[in-house]
């Protein structure tokens, strides 16, 4: 099993969800979170003064597939996310050893 991270814009969220129920992808835990990349955030002005803002509001999607579902989530969620803008945001990839679905005891794909 693959665990995808993916760091997106905010108004990517609806898109990118919509993106993952066309494919059969149910399960997801979704985080509003802050980071910057490697424009280190940017400039705002605010009330006539000039502040640097160097963590911006990103959202991280969660998703844990099978190793055979994993390049094809991986291309539907950036196909999603993409505005071609940078900080559009990005995706990791981790191995994870194993599922359990804690309500019956299923492990591994059977859990997902
Ligand atoms: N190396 C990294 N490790 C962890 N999180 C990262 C990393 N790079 C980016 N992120 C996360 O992804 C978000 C978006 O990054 P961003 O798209 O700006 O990356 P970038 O490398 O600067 O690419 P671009 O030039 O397209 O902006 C960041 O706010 C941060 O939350
Ligand atoms: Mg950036």
């Amino acid at each position: 099993m693959k665990k995808i991270e993916a760091i997106i814009q905010p108004h990517k969220l609806e898109d990118v969800k919509e993106a993952l129920k066309d494919i059969g992808i149910d399960g997801q835990t979704i985080s509003e979170v802050r980071g910057h990349g490697r424009q280190k955030g940017h400039k705002e002005v605010y009330r006539g003064m000039e502040y640097t803002v160097d963590l911006l509001p990103k959202v991280k999607i969660e998703v844990v597939v099978p190793d055979a579902r994993c390049e094809e989530v991986v291309g539907a969620l950036a196909r999603a996310a993409r505005t071609g803008q940078i900080g559009d945001g990005k995706i990791f990839v981790l191995e994870v050893a194993d599922a359990v679905r804690i309500r019956n005891d299923d492990r591994g794909d059977a859990a997902l």
